[in-house]
């Protein structure tokens, strides 16, 4: 995979071919391995290669979308230089780098997922106008495209800017003149922190905040940018029509991903957890981006550590398998989706005991999710069912309300019963706790109930025979006008369901 372009005798070192763009060399493969370039070659690669350039392209589906999201943006900052960068590339080892993500303010902007982009919007008199950074294509006349580790010969052609102007409404500029542009005008400027370290320094220092040498207000400006970020993570609480057709896709190709995993459980028996992982994956892979986050793929005991993500342990007959996980769609909105289910097909009694516990509280936490409710709702309700169940079967002292007021099931059910759905697995996660956790549910926002009981195998609090099992129950519910819609519902959730699905599919 890595190497250098041609296999071919040294002719003299040379050094990489100037930028035209500026006095930087063109940045080298980080390996540093060039064989000698010959003038020769470096001439011969320059021409020779058609115009691909592409016409009439279709804006993609939520251009009118993130336009209105962008005009709610200007609305609150006027006369502000807004900054929201999609982010770098992360070194993973030496040249090698991880999969990139775009970070999830700039795509719900933009539509636009690609590395490095800066979405800005400049102050004007009727409003703002927004502009769009971004990588162009591959210089061939300065060598980039086959010298540099991110030239498009090496990682694959990418849009012009021209094009990417006509599929994301937007006027496209070279990100490479970004920082310098930003740094010349000065002025007011927010950014979103957290993306792309080397912009944020630039304006650090324009700002005249730079490091910790506050001769301007490093505080005031991190909470200004704070309240940016804050206010698109709450612009993110209702979603349009787009974003729940796209919710929707993720959490179809979940289920179907649920439905490989029971086929091959035998194979997942023989192997371990990982043969679940994998086969997700390539579900998430073939029909979606990515996984929306860590798979969790948690046999028998494994299914009390929350974030049971490292998944290399036994699958075995007889207990259950608890798997979370959730498909991303190409325009990277994920599903999170939970089954606990018995690896042979059939709950032991004890198990469905503690699964049908598990089911009535989420009955109950989905029935409060509706229009006026209070957020908060779904998640006391789910908490009032599996504390009178831990109270009926003897292992916490009642009554019901007293438990409830010290909280004392949560040895048992550790989490929150959900949380808002999105980009992000964890949506919104910013927004202010009275826009959120003490807000109140509107038609549009779309949230996970996923209530648990999770018995420790070391707690000794608990009967010996409870030792060791969790179980989870998780869907993705939709606020409607008139109340609610699971977009899991494909999966079935009541035992008996599950037991006549799973004999189905491994049939
Ligand atoms: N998959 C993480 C969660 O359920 O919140
Ligand atoms: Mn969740
Ligand atoms: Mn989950």
């Amino acid at each position: 995979m890595d190497g250098v372009p041609f296999e071919e005798e040294v002719v003299t070192e040379q050094p990489a071919p100037a930028n035209p763009e500026g006095d930087e060399p063109i940045k080298q493969r980080k390996n540093g391995l060039y064989p000698g370039l010959s003038d020769e070659l470096a001439e011969n690669m320059k021409t020779g290669w058609a115009d691909t350039e592409l016409h009439d392209l279709q804006p993609v589906e939520q251009a009118p979308n993130t336009a209105r999201r962008r005009a709610a943006l200007s609305a609150r900052f006027p006369g502000e230089r807004l900054v929201i960068p999609a982010g770098n590339l992360k070194t993973r080892s030496n040249d090698t780098e991880y999969s990139f993500r775009a970070s999830t303010e700039y795509v719900h902007l933009t539509g636009d997922r690609t590395q490095d982009g800066i979405l800005v919007l400049e102050p004007t008199a009727a409003g703002h106008e927004a502009t769009l950074y971004l990588l162009p294509r591959s210089d061939r006349e300065n060598g980039e495209f086959w010298l540099d580790g991110q030239g498009e010969l090496w990682v694959g052609r990418r849009h012009s800017l021209a094009e990417g102007e006509q599929l994301l409404g937007l006027p496209c500029k070279d990100v490479r003149t970004a920082a310098c542009e930003l740094e010349a005008l000065g002025g007011p400027v927010r950014i979103v922190r957290g993306h792309d370290a080397g912009l944020e320094e630039a304006l650090a220092s324009s700002r005249g905040t730079s490091g910790t040498d506050a001769d301007g207000d490093a505080a005031g400006d991190a909470e200004r940018d704070e309240e940016l970020r804050v206010f698109l993570s709450e612009l993110r609480l209702v979603k349009d029509e787009f974003e729940i057709g796209q919710l929707q896709a993720a959490v179809d190709s979940t289920v179907r991903g649920f439905e490989d995993v029971v086929k091959i459980l035998d194979k997942a028996e023989a192997t371990s957890e990982r043969y679940i992982e994998g086969t997700f994956f390539l579900r998430a892979r073939v029909e979606g981006n990515d996984i929306g986050y860590g798979s969790i793929c948690a046999a028998g005991p494994h299914a009390t550590t929350l974030h049971w993500v490292r998944n290399d342990g036994p699958v075995r007959s007889g207990e259950l398998l608890l798997l979370d996980a959730g498909v991303e769609t190409h325009t990277l909105y994920t599903a999170d989706v939970t089954r606990t289910l018995p690896v042979n097909g059939r709950f032991t009694e004890l198990q469905r005991k503690i699964y049908d516990a598990v089911y009535e509280a989420q009955e109950a936490g989905i029935a409060a999710v509706k229009p006026g409710a209070k957020y908060r709702d779904f998640h006391d309700a789910a908490q009032r069912v599996l504390a009178g169940k831990l109270v009926e079967w003897g292992l916490v002292e009642g009554p019901v309300e007293r438990v409830l007021e010290l909280g004392l099931q949560r040895r048992w059910t550790l989490h929150g019963t959900g949380h808002m759905l999105g980009l992000d697995v964890h949506d919104c996660a910013v927004a202010r706790t009275e826009t959120y956790v003490e807000g109140t549910l509107e038609p549009g926002m779309c949230l996970t109930v996923e209530p648990g009981l999770y018995f420790q195998a070391d707690d000794l609090t608990v009967p010996e025979e409870f030792r060791g099992i969790g179980v989870r129950i998780e869907d993705d519910i939709l606020v409607t006008e008139g109340g609610n819609r699971n977009l899991s519902a494909a999966l079935p959730r009541a035992a008996d369901d599950v037991e006549s699905w799973m004999a189905r599919l491994k049939s």
